[in-house]
């Protein structure tokens, strides 16, 4: 059950991919002289930057290496604090986690994303950054946080890994804070099966981000040159294949994400009428990605016989996005001195009780996601859907 990039595979991915093979040369490097080396992950990158209108682009090999990559970049050392949101998949703590930095969890508030109320009360004098993570494609209140982050002198590492193609007052989300982290996995807006990227203004964020993510070496190396390495890194690489697929999808992005708008708004407008809920906060109701459809019911005992009726689940059922079923991490918190357990995020534990994700390009029950329609769905079943809807809502 996939994303709406997804269902929307075509010839264009098919072809792309037939290109490389023919070529032969799948790394990411390749002869600059042989016309049969394609380019496509540094084609994917500047495309990227050129989409977010940003000055750089790394791709990595998924959302999660991104995030590290970023976090490590990003000068952050072991023991620093990083404040993050307690409701978001698992790869925002494990990146911070194997970075050695301790995720601090903050409340959410009824956009799903970081309460900024509760990131002040948060902070303390190892907070060295925020992350705030545009979740389920609806951008955070980033006025709100970089004002918070400029006061306390706060990095702000952006995790855009479900909000590809979404906007904040007209900037790309992940362009606002000082890095931003992108997934290209099979539930994102886009997919290239699994793939991530960075993105930053910063020229030497973005060299250290590429000599992380590639053995120490600066951007787009012809050989292998020894000595010139300023920093240690890993094998974070991402392949000709998996960027010629990104690149095809990136082509598609903006059609993706106007097509979602439209149908959520139709089911949005059919469904007003129910009574016993409302729809999630939108920061920027212009921006986000309309993967999901939020609603949050006025209780929970409405919340769980609506959920019932249409074979869905309340988002706090949905594993690994809430931090409460996150038992592993939670284990190794309690270990770095933050004792958090189920219950210890009140105000979370409410929203997240009450609400729904009906899905209109994102179909996973895992983000409890599993009900609703998909980008394909024509108006008799958005329509349809918005019956049953509204019929399990009496
Ligand atoms: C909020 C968030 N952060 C990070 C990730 C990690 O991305 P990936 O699966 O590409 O490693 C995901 C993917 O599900 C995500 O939803």
């Amino acid at each position: 059950m996939p994303g709406p990039g997804a269902y929307w595979f075509g010839d264009e991915e098919m072809e792309a991919v037939m290109e490389v093979m023919q070529g032969g040369n799948l790394f990411r490097y390749g002869d600059e002289n042989d016309p049969k080396f394609l380019h496509k992950v540094s084609t994917l990158e500047t495309e990227f930057a050129k989409y977010c209108e940003i000055n750089h682009a790394l791709a990595t090999s998924s959302g999660t290496s991104a995030l590290l990559v970023s976090l490590i970049a990003s000068g952050l050392k072991p023991g620093d604090e990083i404040i993050v949101p307690a409701y978001t998949f698992v790869a925002t703590y494990s990146s911070c986690i194997f970075a050695g930095i301790v995720p601090v969890l903050a409340e959410i508030d009824e956009s799903l994303s970081l309460d900024p109320d509760d990131i002040e009360r948060k902070i303390t004098s190892r907070t060295k950054a925020i992350m705030p993570v545009h979740m389920l494609g609806n951008p955070c209140n980033m006025d709100w946080i970089m004002e918070i982050a400029r006061k306390h002198n706060l990095l702000v590492l952006e995790d855009s890994c479900q909000a590809a193609g979404a906007s904040y007052k007209g900037k790309k989300v992940g362009t606002i804070g000082h890095m931003g982290a992108f997934s290209l996995n099979i539930f994102k807006t886009i997919n290239s099966g699994d793939g991530g990227l960075v993105v930053t203004n910063d020229h030497k964020l973005y060299e250290t981000a590429f000599g992380v993510h590639d053995q120490g070496h600066k951007p787009n190396r012809f050989g292998v040159e020894v000595g010139t390495r300023s920093v240690l890194g890993l094998n974070f690489r991402i392949n000709e294949i998996t960027a010629a697929v990104g690149l095809a999808q990136l082509n598609k992005l903006d059609r993706i994400v106007g097509t979602l708008r439209e149908k959520r708004s139709k089911l949005k407008n059919l469904i007003s009428e129910a009574k016993g809920f409302k729809f999630r906060i939108l920061n920027d109701s212009e921006g986000d990605t309309a993967t999901l459809c939020t609603v949050i019911f006025d209780t929970r005992e409405q919340a769980v016989k609506v959920t019932k009726a249409l074979g869905s689940k309340t988002i706090d059922q949905s594993g690994w996005h809430v931090y409460a079923n996150m038992e592993h991490v939670l284990s190794h918190l309690k270990e770095v001195g933050q004792p958090y357990t189920k219950g210890s995020y009140p105000k979370t534990d409410d929203i997240l009780s009450r609400a729904m994700n009906i899905s209109i390009g994102v179909v996973d029950s895992g983000l409890g996601a599993g009900w609703g329609i998909n980008i394909n769905s024509t108006d008799a079943e958005i329509e349809a859907a918005a019956e049953q809807f509204c019929e399990a809502c009496k």
